[in-house]
């Protein structure tokens, strides 16, 4: 080494030498030949400051530092050249792995369960939980906590499917609606909630707009100071955005026993066939503000909170967004129909 070590002949020569270096093992005896703990060049140098006479340390320590983190530099590129394979050897070793076979066609969500991930999205925006409740449900969720009166008629072996062997308390049945959901969450949650719950339910119903099996949602907002006029707010938001911006809809009122007052409202539809100006008014949700009853079957003072439900009809909202004529096209899985959409 040169007894002025740093002249810019040296730095040169020094960054030369790590450039040659073949490979990462000679490297990395250059790199000890510098910074070796005991007699590296480098390590050697620092050691020296101490004995120069003051004014000299700093300009040389900073000149030292200069030339170290070049030298480092240096190495690291170095070394990562090294390392990287070699362009033939790529070259050689690549292996293709794609395979000329037919296009496969790719299949999509059924138009029922896109329509539910939509809802949840929908509703997720507006605050609103979501809970998937069970399709095997007690008559006494599914009626008696809903305040149904015991003769009421669609307890009737006509409309429900009720599940053989189970009798009295534990009589057991294919739930008829979602609104049961309501009674599990509110058992479960304290107020003030908002929550949603999407699902199948089954009722003895076959035709054009009625189908042994459909889909709901039900809603449900329960807080101190919850009206009417939020729960128009909330039908009027999801009609607009599940079926269309355009959509005429109607509310008149309903009777439900779990809601006072109740509300329905319709959606008009026209389908392609009967393309007459008025087409018809369809019945897709039933809401109303939650029965006292209701609320202190789950231990929810009626006296402090209020609140609303509702409860959507998916297929048919799927149909009239969809222009589909019978609630039947949508659950045999028929290729033919799906692919359209
Ligand atoms: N469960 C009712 C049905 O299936 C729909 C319904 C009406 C749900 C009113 C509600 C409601 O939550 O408030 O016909």
């Amino acid at each position: 080494m040169a007894d002025t070590p740093l002249s810019p002949k040296l730095i040169e020569e020094t960054l030369q030498e790590i450039l040659d270096m073949k490979d990462e093992e000679q490297l990395a005896l250059c790199e000890h030949k510098y910074f070796g703990r005991k007699d590296g060049w480098m390590t050697v140098e620092m050691k020296k400051i101490k004995d120069l006479p003051a004014e000299e340390r700093k300009e040389k320590a900073k000149g030292l530092n200069t030339f170290k983190s070049k030298i480092l530099e240096a190495i690291a590129a170095r070394r990562e050249q090294l390392s990287a394979p070699d362009a033939d050897v790529l070259q050689k070793e690549t292996v293709d792995f794609s395979l000329n076979l037919p296009k496969r066609e790719q299949g999509h969500l059924h138009l029922v369960h896109e329509f539910i991930a939509q809802v949840e999205e929908v509703f997720g925006r507006m605050g609103f939980d979501v809970m998937y409740s069970t399709e095997v449900e007690s008559e006494d969720l599914n009626f008696t906590q809903l305040n149904f009166p015991v003769n009421h008629p669609s307890r009737d072996a006509q409309d429900t499917f009720w599940i053989k062997g189970t009798t009295g308390k534990e009589r057991k049945l294919l739930r008829t609606h979602t609104s049961p959901g309501q009674i599990r969450y509110m058992r479960s949650h304290k107020p003030p909630f908002r929550a949603v719950f999407p699902g199948k339910v089954y009722r003895k119903d076959a035709d054009a707009t009625h189908s042994p099996m459909f889909h709901q949602f039900e809603g449900l907002m329960i807080g101190e100071h919850i009206t009417l006029a939020n729960m128009k707010a909330i039908m009027v938001t999801a009609i607009r955005e599940l079926i269309s911006k355009d959509a005429e809809f109607r509310f008149r009122t309903g009777f439900f026993p779990f809601v006072e007052p109740g509300l329905e409202v319709d959606v008009r539809w026209r389908s392609e066939e009967q393309q007459t100006k008025e087409g018809t008014w369809l019945e897709i949700v039933g809401c109303g503000m939650v029965h006292p009853n209701v609320l202190k079957n789950c231990n929810i003072d009626p006296e402090k909170w209020q609140g609303f439900a509702f409860g959507f009809g998916i297929d048919r909202m799927v149909m009239i967004r969809h222009q589909i004529p019978s609630i039947r096209s949508l659950f045999p899985g028929d290729l033919r129909f799906l692919k359209q959409f």
